[in-house]
């Protein structure tokens, strides 16, 4: 039997053009069930799936009175779903119906795990009214997933997969709108296929992607990186925070002495002010609007943790300074040493605090 999750967040006006292009197409091919997963629109959605359930239409809904997200929201309908096959689809027909027996018809013939509605597989297509500026955010965000997942179109709403694969699946904790995402990188699918679709314009209701989506996304993004390359990928993002200390402590050394401090004195400013600054970035990183903790606390947890490693970049570039001549005469190359130094004990203690971390939980 064919499981048919569609999400829906206000979409009341779609639900019976939906249901009916379904019931044309699925007519003759057996078995399925139309399962909605609505966030308590209170906009009629209950009631007209009702009413089609009451006049015999296999649908049924599910509503989540204290929760709201689109993945989570296809999470509940997959774990609720009675069919063995589980396809995921939007309600306001941007998805065409008509492509379910192909993919139906391709998951079959290949003995495919995951098969997905593309748009950007030659013979995808979407219609004319998306602007340059969406246009773009996708490219931007399909890009940033690229070597997460072999999928072309990974930003995707509209796949299905057989549900013992879905079962297989462990850890599965996706935030915002990218399901697919999540399932390609956590369902160890190995045949992948995507079949084209046109992409098309909702008619009815808004669309509720937000920038807080977006934020979400880069989130999510991340959460999969640690999550697919571990250690490789704390050591990116440790590097990249790292790198641009290294560029605001060498400036703020040169500025200070420039200034007429002594070395030591400068040195020392210049690693606080690199300190002060590289909260940002992490902060940026380990950013989880779920989470509301005051920043001001945060800094001052934020400095102290780093002051051991600090500590040991200032002395160490002001010992080789006073203790060697060869030092004396090149200062920025000692201050260069010390901040390799400070930045391998911050690095031992940030893998050290992440790699006791849960998968999923966040930093
Ligand atoms: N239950 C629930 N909860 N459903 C939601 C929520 C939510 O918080 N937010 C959105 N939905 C439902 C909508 O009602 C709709 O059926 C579907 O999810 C897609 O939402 P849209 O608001 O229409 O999103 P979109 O058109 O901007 O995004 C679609 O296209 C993107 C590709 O550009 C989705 O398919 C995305 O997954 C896809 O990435
Ligand atoms: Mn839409």
């Amino acid at each position: 039997m064919l499981s048919i999750i569609v999400p829906t967040y206000r979409e009341a006006d779609n639900i019976l053009p939906l249901v009916t292009r379904i019931r044309a197409v699925l007519e003759r091919r057996g078995d399925y069930e139309i399962v909605f997963v609505d966030d308590n629109s209170a906009d009629g959605t209950e009631a007209k799936v009702d009413e089609l359930q009451r006049a015999g239409v296999p649908v049924r809904i599910i509503v989540r009175r204290n929760e709201r997200g689109l993945s989570t929201a296809i999470l509940r309908g997959f774990r609720e779903a009675r069919g063995d096959l589980l396809l995921c689809m939007d309600a306001d027909m941007s998805h065409p119906p008509e492509a379910i027996p192909g993919m139906l018809d391709t998951l079959a013939r290949e003995n495919a795990d995951l098969v997905v509605g593309s748009r950007y597989v030659p013979g995808g297509s979407i219609e004319e009214g998306w602007g340059f500026y969406r246009w773009l955010n996708s490219q931007v965000a399909l890009w940033l997933a690229r070597p997460l997942s072999r999928v072309r179109d990974s930003g995707a709403g509209f796949f299905l997969l057989p549900q013992r694969l879905f079962a297989q699946a462990t850890d599965l904790n996706p935030i915002g709108y990218k399901m697919l995402l999540e399932v390609s990188v956590k369902c160890r699918c190995r045949k992948v296929i995507e079949v084209p679709i046109q992409f098309a314009d909702r008619k009815f209701g808004q669309s509720k992607l937000s920038f807080r989506e977006q934020l979400l996304y880069l989130l999510h993004l991340k959460r999969l990186y640690d999550y697919k390359f571990g250690f490789w990928s704390r050591l990116v993002q440790f590097c990249m925070i790292e790198g641009s200390g290294v560029v605001v402590n060498l400036l703020a050394l040169q500025g200070l002495q420039a200034g007429g401090l002594s070395f030591a004195l400068a040195d020392g400013l210049a690693v606080g002010l690199a300190m002060a600054w590289s909260f940002w970035p992490n902060h940026l990183l380990a950013f989880d609007p779920l989470v509301r903790a005051p920043v001001g606390a945060q800094y001052g947890r934020f400095m102290l943790a780093g002051f051991i490693g600090g500590m040991a970049n200032w002395l160490l570039a002001v010992g080789l300074t006073h203790g060697t001549t060869w030092f004396a005469g090149h200062t920025n190359l000692a201050a260069v040493a010390g901040i390799a130094l400070g930045a391998v004990i911050n690095f031992a203690r940030s893998s050290r605090r992440g790699a006791r971390r849960p998968v999923g939980e966040q930093v």
